[in-house]
């Protein structure tokens, strides 16, 4: 606290990121990175533009990034806004399309930025109960609103919202905008970036971070009618012209070019999951259904905090959340297959 700080800063409430400890050989299954590197093709073109072109500002506008990802999705560049990370999308999104006389709406367990957005930028939420076993219910979601927003699948929960249920919502809900943060869809979901055309209200977000295993590069997407993207892009202009720089550009074209290392580590991701959960269900957790690179878990006879601990004693580190609903869950990214062997092995011994 010093007497220079202004209102806005001596009232906020940061983010606590998960960890990223500096030691060697921890397993960090904590922050839903992907266990595998980026595409050969990523490191190739990030190296191919080191050189005197640094000296340059990079495209403000993100023409070729904007390009490459619309033609993927058979859509118009201008449907497309990207920034530095999808957090910073999500920044701008609530600042630009958010913040109406209505309180926003999303689930009271879900993505732990969104609380602190809407109170930087002074927007009033609500958040709407998840059911009893961490369901969405679209239904619950048909009251008046300033904005809709959750991820889907949802995180810390894995679960997902089938499209059909996003599309009624589009239907029901049509004088705000919808967001549906997609950080994890590549991990088993059906984007929603296919009705784009179809309903002017809605913003699709994704990352580089998760699916194309770039967290490092720090890019994410909006997807959604060309006027709610020039809303971003105004307020991007009005706070940093360049927040793609001409690496992460490059490196980024080049992880939506390679589309086959794309499915395969997906690929490989999915059918991890699905031997972890099995052999945490083993180990006697209850697992909660997972479409994300994570699983979230709890243990009838254990406190989740004290495991979350007791694995870090063993160089494991997973997410424990202190939050009403969830306090006895943990959530645990899937990692490679030694890294999957390495938490289980450690949780044999706790367990003993
Ligand atoms: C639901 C959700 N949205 C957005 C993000 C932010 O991703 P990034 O800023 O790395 O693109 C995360 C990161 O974990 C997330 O879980």
């Amino acid at each position: 606290m010093s007497r220079y700080w202004s209102k806005v800063v001596e009232q906020l409430s940061p983010y606590v990121p998960g960890e990223q400890p500096k030691l060697d050989n921890l397993v960090k299954l904590n922050t839903n990175e992907n266990p595998y590197g980026p595409s050969p093709k990523v490191i190739a073109a990030i190296q191919a533009e080191l050189g005197d072109n640094l000296r340059l500002y990079p495209d403000p506008s993100s023409t070729q990034l904007r390009q490459t990802v619309a033609d993927y999705y058979g859509i118009q560049a201008e449907q497309v806004f990207v920034g530095n990370g999808s957090d910073e999308v999500l920044a701008h999104l609530f600042n630009a399309l958010l913040k109406h006389d209505k309180p926003i709406l999303f689930p009271d367990i879900t993505y732990s930025f969104y609380p602190v957005y809407a109170a930087l930028y002074g927007i009033d939420y609500q958040c709407i109960p998840l059911t009893e076993d961490f369901n969405l219910q679209v239904k619950d979601y048909i009251q008046p609103n300033g904005g809709i927003i959750f991820p889907n699948p949802n995180a810390p929960t894995g679960q997902l919202v089938p499209l059909a249920d996003i599309e009624w919502l589009l239907q029901n809900n049509t004088e705000s905008v919808v967001v549906i943060d997609e950080a994890y869809i590549d991990f088993g979901g059906e984007s929603a970036v296919t009705l784009i055309d179809r309903y002017p209200n809605l913003i699709v977000i994704q990352t580089f971070s998760k699916s194309r295993s770039l967290a490092g590069l720090r890019v994410g997407l909006a997807f959604g009618n060309v006027d709610l993207i020039e809303a971003l892009i105004r307020v991007k202009d009005s706070f940093n012209s360049y927040p793609v720089d001409q690496l992460a550009a490059a490196g980024a074209v080049a992880a939506f070019k390679d589309k086959e290392y794309f499915e395969s580590t997906c690929n490989k991701v999915i059918e991890y999951r699905q031997k972890l959960s099995d052999d945490l269900t083993q180990l006697g957790f209850v697992m909660q259904p997972s479409f994300t690179n994570f699983v979230f878990a709890r243990h009838p006879k254990r406190d989740a905090g004290e495991l979350a601990e007791a694995l870090r004693e063993h160089g494991v580190i997973v997410r424990h959340f202190r939050q009403v609903r969830i306090e006895q869950y943990l959530r645990i990214t899937v990692g490679t297959p030694e890294q999957n062997n390495v938490l289980l092995e450690v949780l044999k011994v706790i367990l003993a």
